[in-house]
């Protein structure tokens, strides 16, 4: 008996029915622009590129350069496929060209379940002859639009949306793995991820293995045959740590071992790392992708089939996310690469400035020349992101708190992301109930803060930091 909506090949067409009524002009064009079969280049230089972000080349890892010849996103060449840029996608892909009373922006489906007109159409859905909404715990029109989008942004064959960050990691952890089998991860994470695995994946016999961030030789020595998966993040949260994804792949590839990586910090726009082979990418849609901080949800981006026990499984968690949640994600996506472009110039510009001050120790940001993965970082990276991590010199606990408390436009909040900057001492914030000797092992110090820039204005987030730490 199905019990999901499997997504259509065409989800990312820009005239792709998203309410599943037949589209005939998406059904007969096996190359139509933007299919999950065809990633879009979206790193292609275009005219909205900042001057010190880099282009990701299409279908291949960020080459640093822009490439002489490369066409210009909307180009089209004689006997190529049109280039579809990425906020062309992140505006219109999933969404009906034509929606209900001629209204632009989408109407938000409260439903809970939808209605079958008579058994005899029951019967077609039942017999998988048609693709319909049934009950809302196995997907809603709202979702399905903002799975196509992300979708065509990642680069990916398909998406899955989840209630939140942690459920799409809890979803599809519980998807893959059974008792007996282990997973390798590198230790610098979100510590819930690191808290699922430990506490809770531990008690149905799951064993978690972690190593240090970046070292792969210790990634390949953790591995052995009851080995399912190779998790980590990046960049990582709060170390900003970039990790080598080809390096990830190939050890994924070798062992004959699943890849997963949490590229929220990253997003779409900063990196892709299903080209260089990732089975399956991760977001807190919480985050950026969302963007307004008024929002949870979470999105995990891999191959159809893959994917579709752990879209079976996210049926029975029940993990969906509301049609009101969904509008709220569609309506930020619109505005996605302008967002990050903001993010991406005052995430550089405070860091920079961070980094000369003589009250800041060190700064972690892996668009400085200084962070120890800024290499690995500027070659598969079109940008470095809005997060900033910082050491204020000689402070104690209390000393850092008064940082955090003399900023007037960041407001002290956990999360990240969003258009409004925050501010936090991760000691207080997130590692509060850790022993001094975890703290020590996960990095986090007290004289630590982390800062997400937000969408204002780069020299008012600099003036605002310099009284802050002046005071
Ligand atoms: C890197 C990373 N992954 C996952 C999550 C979890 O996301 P959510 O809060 O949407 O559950 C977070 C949350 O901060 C995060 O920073």
């Amino acid at each position: 008996m199905p019990t999901k909506m499997s997504i259509d090949s065409k989800a990312t067409d820009l005239d792709r029915n998203a309410d599943n009524e037949p589209d005939p002009a998406s059904s007969s064009s096996a190359e139509a622009p933007g299919t999950p079969s065809d990633p879009q280049p979206m790193g292609a230089p275009s005219a909205t590129d900042a001057i010190d972000e880099r282009p990701i080349a299409s279908g291949q890892k960020a080459s640093g350069q822009k490439a002489s010849g490369q066409k210009a996103s909307g180009q089209k060449a004689s006997g190529q496929k049109a280039v579809l840029g990425f906020s062309t996608q992140s505006v219109h892909a999933g969404e009906r060209r034509q929606k209900p009373e001629g209204s632009v922006s989408a109407p938000i489906f409260t439903a809970s379940t939808y209605t079958f007109e008579s058994t005899d159409s029951l019967l077609r859905f039942v017999d998988g002859l048609e693709e319909r909404d049934e009950y809302g715990r196995y997907g809603t029109p709202n979702e399905r639009t903002c799975e196509a989008k992300l979708a065509a942004l990642e680069g990916a064959e398909e998406a899955i949306i989840y209630s939140s960050g942690m459920a799409a990691i809890v979803g599809l952890l519980m998807s893959r793995l059974s008792a007996g089998d282990e997973i390798v991860f590198f230790d610098q994470c979100y510590h819930r991820s690191r808290e699922f695995c430990t506490k809770h994946l531990a008690r149905f016999g799951v064993v978690t293995r972690q190593v240090p961030t970046g070292d792969f030789d210790a990634m390949e020595a953790a591995i052995n045959s009851k080995t399912k998966m190779l998790v980590s993040e990046s960049p990582t949260n709060p170390h900003l740590t970039a990790v080598d994804l080809e390096k990830f792949v190939a050890l994924g590839k070798s062992s004959e071992v699943e890849t997963l990586i949490d590229a929220t910090l990253a997003t779409p726009y900063n990196s892709r790392p299903i080209e260089y082979g990732v089975d399956f990418v991760l977001h807190s849609a919480t985050k950026y992708l969302g963007g307004h901080n008024d929002l949870l949800a979470g999105v995990l981006c891999g191959r159809s089939e893959a994917l579709a026990p752990v879209r079976a499984l996210r049926g029975v968690l029940g993990s969906v996310n509301s049609s009101h949640n969904m509008y709220l994600l569609e309506r930020g996506l619109k505005t996605f690469e302008l967002r990050m472009q903001r993010h991406n110039e005052n995430g550089q510009r405070v860091a920079e400035f961070l980094d000369s001050h003589p009250r800041v120790e060190r700064v972690y940001y892996p668009g400085l020349p200084s962070h120890p993965t800024h290499g690995i970082a500027a070659s598969q990276m079109r940008g470095f992101g809005g997060l900033i991590t910082f050491l204020v010199k000689g402070a104690d606990w209390k000393e850092t708190s008064r940082v955090v408390d003399a900023a007037n436009i960041p407001r002290i909040a956990p999360s990240l992301g969003g258009v409004e900057s925050l501010i936090e001492q991760p000691l207080v914030m997130s590692y509060y109930h850790c022993t001094p000797e975890e703290r020590q092992q996960f990095g986090i110090y007290d004289n630590m803060i982390r800062m997400s820039c937000g969408i204002e204005n780069a020299e008012d987030l600099i003036a605002d930091i310099c009284q802050a730490l002046d005071a």
